[in-house]
């Protein structure tokens, strides 16, 4: 099994850095083939906790490459912060390896993203202000500066003077805004390639070779499904590809290499920012959930909008991703409520939908139809063995797989490495 992707198969935070650190033990290297820093992906190894932003999750293993491929968009000071935090906890950052080809987060799009959402007020899309959205658009405009770009100052600076010709205007004009100095983001970009020259690599190059030799990859999905560019919850959605089909092009692979996707939902919902979510609970449960799931953003700190289980949302990851496989993750979460809800399809306006609608209006304002099964009262929390599940957990595995129409192939039932249940 020597190519492995694994993606969020929600609107993110599926738990996927621990699926990640877990899997990495059998892998040898991990790469992130979208997204950037608006990911937050924790890993539990003992008593620390690690939030990972740009670095793949694997980095704790020394077996292991960590790749930030070419479909990511790094900004260089924030990685730089990354790879010392490791360092200084004595995490090794020698294999790491970054793509010439990724784009670079400038300071402009950072401020443009902060800008751009509080023009938009109540109909912001609530972004991680990461600059994310205003890199990606540059990258497709073929306005962007790349990884490579910082290795020749002098190409550096040409592009850069082009790029703030159009986004000083654009910050003066438009938002009313001081423009941003050449010099000194070149003085400030020229220092963090100092810094990571020694991390820069043809990327796609390493990954190919790396399966032509049979070794074991991980594609490490940022966001989820319903967040993806194309196919999330438009304009309420990140600007890359996290679905399955983004490795290809995010790592310079060909489609035939993957041969697994496993997609990682929790054993509830949650989001982050604005845009529709059906099982939204705006209720004492929806708190609960929020409450005992620690469920605050691993980025930015905001409280996660809490939900049921929508198996619609798990069809629609299923398909769109190709999920050979799912992990259920914070199951253990859903044993305080004695009786838990599955939304098995949405209704509007007296139809029946059981397949993710494609009309933005109907995601909108749709209503979710429920199935009720019976809760467990009893701690999760240190069960590893399948057998020893509540019968209702086992019979609410059994609805997810059953309505998903994928294989669960692990259970979670905690933060840490050993609250696994491997399923086959
Ligand atoms: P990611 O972005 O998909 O990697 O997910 P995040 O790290 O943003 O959010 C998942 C959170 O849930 C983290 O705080 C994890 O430590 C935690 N977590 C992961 N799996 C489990 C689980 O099975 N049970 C519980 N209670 N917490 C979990
Ligand atoms: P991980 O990898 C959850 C959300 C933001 C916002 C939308 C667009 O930890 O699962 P962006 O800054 O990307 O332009 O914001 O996407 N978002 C995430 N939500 N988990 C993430 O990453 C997210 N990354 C972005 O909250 O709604
Ligand atoms: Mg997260």
């Amino acid at each position: 099994m020597p190519a492995i992707v694994l993606v969020g198969a929600q609107w993110g935070d599926e738990g996927k850095g621990k699926i990640t650190d877990l899997l990495a033990d059998q892998m040898d290297m991990v790469v992130r083939y979208q997204g950037g820093d608006n990911a937050g992906h924790t890993v539990v190894d003992g008593d620390q906790e690690f939030r990972f932003h740009l670095i793949p999750s694997g980095i704790l293993y020394p077996h292991i490459t960590p790749v930030i491929a070419n479909g990511v968009v790094v900004n260089p000071k924030v990685l730089i912060e990354e790879i010392e935090g490791l360092e200084a906890k004595e995490i090794s950052t020698e294999k790491l390896l970054v793509s010439c080809d990724a784009h670079l987060v400038m300071p402009y799009h950072l401020i443009l993203d902060g800008a751009r959402e509080l023009k938009l007020g109540k109909a912001k899309i609530g972004t991680t202000r990461k600059g994310i959205g205003p890199a990606y658009a540059d990258k497709a405009a073929r306005t962007g500066l790349r990884v490579q770009d910082m290795l020749d100052m002098k190409i550096f600076r040409e592009k850069l003077e082009t790029a703030l010709v159009e986004k000083n205007a654009i910050l003066t004009k438009l938002y009313g805004l001081d423009p941003l100095d050449a010099e000194e983001i070149i003085e400030n970009y020229g220092g963090y390639a100092k810094e990571l020259k020694g991390f820069i690599a043809d990327t796609s190059l390493v990954i190919n070779k790396a399966l032509d030799e049979d070794k074991n990859v991980f594609f490490e999905g940022a966001q989820g499904t319903l967040l993806d560019l194309d196919h999330g919850t438009y304009p309420f959605v990140t600007s890359s590809s996290p679905v399955a089909g983004g490795v290809c092009v995010g790592a310079g692979i060909g489609p035939k290499r993957i041969d697994k996707v496993l997609g990682v939902v929790k054993a509830y919902v949650t989001r982050v920012g604005s845009g529709p979510f059906p099982t939204e609970l705006n209720n004492a449960v929806g708190d609960a959930l929020r409450e005992s799931g620690g469920e605050y953003g691993t980025t930015t700190g905001r409280p996660r909008r809490c939900g049921w289980f929508d198996a619609v949302i798990l069809r629609y990851a299923a398909r769109i991703n190709g999920l050979t496989g799912v992990v259920v993750t914070k199951i253990d979460v859903l044993s305080q409520f004695s009786s838990l809800k599955i939304c098995m399809g949405y209704k509007y306006k007296g139809k029946v939908y059981k397949d993710f609608p494609s009309h933005q209006t109907i995601i909108h304002k749709c209503v979710p139809i429920y199935e009720e099964l019976e809760g467990w009262a009893e701690s999760l929390a240190d069960i590893t063995e399948y057998e020893d599940l509540p019968e209702a957990a086992k019979k609410y595995l059994a609805r997810i797989e059953e309505l998903g129409g994928v294989p669960i192939e692990m259970v979670s039932v905690g933060p840490k490495r050993r609250q696994i249940i491997m399923m086959r």
